[in-house]
């Protein structure tokens, strides 16, 4: 509680924050207000509608940071001031912007050498860092069909169902016709086959997803690569892969070094990657490297002189922070290889931990797997009388942001939980978080079934009315389905925004 101590200032000022009228009117929410309020007052009052936000380090939906070291919290709170496009004015902060973008390229294999400058960028995420490779596979691919003299106004792109949101963007944003290969239950990733099969001549590339958001899985970039290989020289075409490894990015090369995702497969062409997931950084960071500058238009960079000499820039918001780039530099050097394995590793562990604990209630189908991200994700083996979205409610009550949500085509029926195994959730509260699992499902065990599953009931009945038991039993899968299509239309914008 503040306590205003200026005598001379009006009445109010000697009453205590709470008491001032600063506090009695309810909040502006449409228009600026008329006259200033103490400095005090307007802190307390923002500080205190805050603490109804989540906890962020119990938000298990997030694969985003929520915890540094205090001395890189020093670092940031000392550039917030710094715009990070007045590249002149602070050359320290770009030279280690590009410092990262070499650690990065080499980090993936690009074929440089040891001294070499890389071809990349940070951005403010991956959606950005998306949203560039995108432009790059386009413009690269219209300009080849020009150069040929074929039609190149229907362009489009192969993923899995299963891309983060920021594809669609992509896809809606710059005009590209999204192909995507669905889902089945069982199979939660891109089938390359599939993909290939999809491939044709207006095909700009193959978007692969190294740590599907939903249940962490890798896709097959392998795989991939030798298949549209085979397609491309079969054809003559030149159809390339851009690795969203958004997440993996930073797991893989110190957990399966051996795993071939990256520069190394010849067709992938450029691969982004976020600062802010298991990069470790605070959000607000991500990166694009190409494979070397052939795959970078010169004509999507901008050359500007105005803030002081030629700058290039290729991004698409001009200002940003600086803190987050120095950041990422500092988890570079303070952790090196050593420390981000070590950290990947525990990662594991405790995702293996609470993978064990969800298996030893019974109730739990594991859809993650052994090797990917450090995520698990997991499907009520019975859902007639609550759903993963009633424990994802219940969860909530003991402070667990643990989001529930349903496939994508064709898997929709199937709906999951899932956590995000970051650096911060340590064993300890794997441990917690397994015993509240545990005791919700007790619950909700001795609870009247819920609202969703009631529907269940009711269409069970009905059926049973219609006739016989052969029609039963085809109906508690079609109900099911029904029930999960009914919470995906509670839940699809959720789902959508799963980071
Ligand atoms: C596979 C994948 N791609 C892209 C994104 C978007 O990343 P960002 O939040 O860094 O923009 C995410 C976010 O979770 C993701 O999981």
């Amino acid at each position: 509680m503040v306590v205003t101590t200026t005598v001379s200032d009006s009445d109010e000022n000697i009453h205590s924050t709470f008491a001032s009228r600063y506090v009695r009117n309810s909040l502006p929410k449409f228009k600026m207000p008329e006259q200033s309020i103490p400095k005090e007052a307007a802190y307390q009052i923002i500080n205190d509608e805050l603490m109804l936000d989540g906890n962020p380090r119990l938000n298990l939906a997030s694969f985003v940071t929520t915890w540094m070291e205090p001395e890189c919290d020093k670092l940031m709170m000392a550039a917030i001031n710094k715009n990070y496009v007045d590249m002149d004015e602070y050359p320290v902060t770009t030279e280690l912007q590009n410092r990262c973008v070499n650690m990065i390229a080499h980090l993936f294999n690009a074929p440089m050498g040891d001294k070499e400058t890389a071809v990349g960028v940070g951005t403010v995420g991956s959606s950005e860092a998306i949203m560039l490779a995108g432009l790059a596979m386009k413009r690269k691919w219209q300009k080849r069909r020009q150069a040929e003299g074929k039609p190149y106004d229907k362009p489009n792109i192969v993923t899995g169902a299963n891309v983060q949101v920021c594809w669609e963007k992509f896809a809606r944003y710059f005009e590209v016709e999204l192909k995507e290969v669905k889902l089945r239950e069982g199979y939660y990733v891109m089938d390359p086959v599939k993909a290939v099969e999809m491939v044709d001549e207006n095909t700009i590339c193959v978007a692969a997803i190294l740590g599907s958001t939903l249940t962490g899985e890798f896709e097959d970039v392998k795989l991939l690569n030798d298949l549209l290989t085979k397609k491309n020289r079969e054809t003559g075409w030149d159809t390339p892969i851009h690795v969203d490894a958004a997440s993996g990015g930073f797991i893989a090369p110190f957990l399966y070094p051996h795993l071939k995702w990256d520069f190394r497969l010849p067709l992938v062409k450029s691969i982004n990657v976020s600062g802010h997931k298991y990069g470790l950084v605070y959000a607000g960071v991500g990166w694009v490297v190409w494979r070397d500058k052939e795959e970078l238009p010169e004509e999507l960079i901008f050359h500007i002189n105005y803030l002081g000499s030629d700058q290039p820039t290729f991004t698409l918001n001009f200002s940003k922070g600086s803190s987050q780039i120095i950041a990422q530099y500092y988890q570079f050097i303070r952790l090196g290889f050593e420390g981000y394995k070590d950290i990947m590793e525990n990662c594991m562990v405790n995702a293996r931990m609470l993978c064990e604990g969800i298996v030893k209630t019974g109730r739990f189908n594991i859809l993650s797997k052994e090797e990917g991200v450090p995520v698990v994700t997991f499907s009520l083996k019975d859902s007639s009388r609550y759903t993963v979205f009633d424990i994802s409610e219940d969860l909530r009550r003991f402070g667990w942001i643990v989001p529930a949500y349903t496939m994508p085509p064709n898997a929709e029926h199937v709906a999951v939980l899932r956590v995000v195994v970051r650096e911060d959730f340590s064993r300890g509260l794997a441990e917690r978080l397994t015993t509240d699992i545990e005791r919700v499902v007790k619950e909700l065990d001795g609870k009247p079934p819920s609202r969703g599953t009631v529907k269940v009931a009711h269409v069970t009945a009905a059926v049973e009315g219609a006739g016989g038991e052969k029609r039963l039993k085809k109906s508690v899968e079609e109900t099911q389905r029904e029930i999960t299509s009914h919470w995906k239309r509670l839940v699809d914008g959720k789902r959508k925004g799963a980071c």
